[in-house]
């Protein structure tokens, strides 16, 4: 039987998911901005046998048109937060086992600058860091927050970030041998030079050449997570990600993105099942069922059509209700600006898969009222829970799923206490006695490092290799 991992979705924000929750009296992520949030979050997460806190984040925000969304700044829909970054070396001081995810878009800045900070968190957390590597959602937002002219072609994107992570895994892998940390006080010698290299690097986007000035870590490079499920995101994804973060709402479109992804990674010589795929997943957890739709009930009372409005505009540039109702995608791509060059899933999802008719305007908006940009949605009770986390996973073939909560920290206390114990007895969890390191915890490996048998690593080698005559 499989064992599964379970993340927490958040962001360091008002609310996560793109919907509508802050205001109800169970809900705390109104004090986002206060770190005793964070640190009872974690509390509950390590207690609970959680794997990893998941932080999405970046600079955007939905644009209707040419302006910052109405309902967004009104509602707190993906709108406004701080770095999550920041938040990491306070949560690891007040936790040993768990890990964290951290999303950092590429094309923001030089990979240099990632590689160091992601040193920095995965030496402060003692290996426990993961970077979720995205091409950015809410393009058009960043492209003029950064002062750029245009905003980059969704798929020039990817060939960016491909580039962009293997500089960064250079820096990480190659730029220091394992002992050229010397540190000894008797001969003064802090750093071997025959064993720091220089990294020489002349991508069509990124160019350096230069030595890395952050020590080795615990994991070195951080665990390689991934999102953006567009068939370019699962090109990527199977290429040089370890676990992958798949936007999934029906089970049978997910088992095939998530078979295609296994695919993909065999064809680029790589274990299919040593890819971990995760979705996310909102859970209505209460002592009944009717509790539990009570909850549910409550919850999607808050939504509205603005709401899911402003998040579909952020996530792909069409404004749902400026459109006819009765039309499809369909009528709406092909007439230029950012569609189709933001986030390409949320619109494929809509354009009739499978032989099915492409929904309506109307109708998406009425799919996508409480639902935002969360996963599966489950309700019950922790046993019922737990069978439909099983029954998802067996049909979808995920390896473990996101939580997304909606009342927080209300819900991740209740599915620590409720659902986790209940895989933990069905033998579904995976909980080592000692603390290890995310990959050892997510992958299993028996050691921190990004493995050999990682292109990227196969890379670095043969660049140092070359570089290591040039040095000597
Ligand atoms: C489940 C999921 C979570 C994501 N989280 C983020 C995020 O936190 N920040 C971000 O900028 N992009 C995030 N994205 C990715 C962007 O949508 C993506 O990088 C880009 O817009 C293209 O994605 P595509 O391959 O789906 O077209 C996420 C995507 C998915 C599917």
């Amino acid at each position: 039987m499989k064992e599964l991992h379970f993340g927490v979705f958040e962001v360091f924000g008002p609310q996560v998911g793109g919907t509508h929750s802050w205001p109800h009296p169970l809900s705390d992520s109104i004090n986002f901005a206060d770190p005793d949030h964070w640190v009872t979050i974690a509390k509950i997460l390590e207690e609970g046998g959680f794997d990893f806190l998941f932080f999405a984040d970046g600079y955007g925000y939905p644009m209707i048109g040419d302006d910052i969304s109405r309902t967004a700044v009104e509602r707190g829909v993906n709108f406004s937060g701080y770095d999550p970054a920041m938040i990491i070396p306070v949560l690891a001081q007040h936790t040993k086992r768990l890990g964290f995810v951290v999303t950092s878009s590429t094309g923001l800045d030089h990979p240099v600058q990632l590689a160091r900070r992601f040193s920095t968190l995965d030496q402060l957390t003692g290996g426990r860091i993961g970077w979720n590597i995205v091409t950015g959602a809410s393009q058009n937002a960043v492209a003029k927050v950064l002062g750029h002219d245009t905003m980059l072609a969704h798929d020039t994107r990817y060939e960016m970030a491909a580039e962009y992570v293997r500089l960064a895994v250079q820096y990480w892998e190659q730029a220091w041998d394992d002992g050229a940390l010397v540190a000894d006080r008797e001969s003064g010698v802090y750093a071997d030079v025959s064993g720091i290299h220089r990294v020489d690097f002349g991508g069509e986007h990124y160019r350096s050449a230069g030595y890395f000035t952050a020590p080795p870590t615990p994991q070195r490079t951080p665990v390689l997570f991934q999102a953006g499920t567009s068939p370019k995101g699962r090109a990527f994804a199977a290429a040089h990600a370890e676990c992958v973060f798949v936007q999934g709402t029906v089970p049978k479109h997910t088992a095939s993105n998530v078979a295609d992804i296994r695919r993909r990674a065999a064809a680029e010589g790589r274990d299919p099942a040593g890819i971990k795929l995760m979705a996310g997943l909102t859970a209505f957890v209460a002592e009944s069922e009717q509790a539990a739709q009570q909850l549910e009930a409550e919850f999607d009372a808050l939504q509205s059509d603005e709401i899911v409005a402003a998040l579909y505009a952020g996530n792909t540039g069409i404004d749902l209700l400026s459109l006819n109702p009765d039309e499809t995608l369909h009528q709406v791509l092909g007439n230029g600006g950012p569609v189709g060059q933001m986030g390409t899933s949320n619109i494929e999802r809509f354009l009739g898969k499978d032989g099915a008719d492409a929904p309506r305007v109307r109708e998406i908006l009425d799919q996508l009222r409480g639902r935002g940009t969360r996963g599966f949605r489950v309700s019950g009770t922790g046993e019922q829970v737990a069978d439909q986390i099983e029954a998802l996973a067996a049909e979808t073939d995920l390896d473990g799923f996101l939580i997304e909560p909606v009342f927080d920290p209300r819900d991740l206390r209740v599915f620590s206490q409720e659902v986790m114990p209940v895989l933990r007895h069905r033998g579904r969890l995976s909980e080592n006695a000692e603390p290890v390191s995310l990959r050892q915890q997510l992958l299993g490996r028996r050691g921190s490092r990004l493995g050999g048998d990682h292109h990227l690593v196969g890379d670095a080698a043969e660049v140092v290799s070359k570089t290591a005559t040039a040095v000597s």
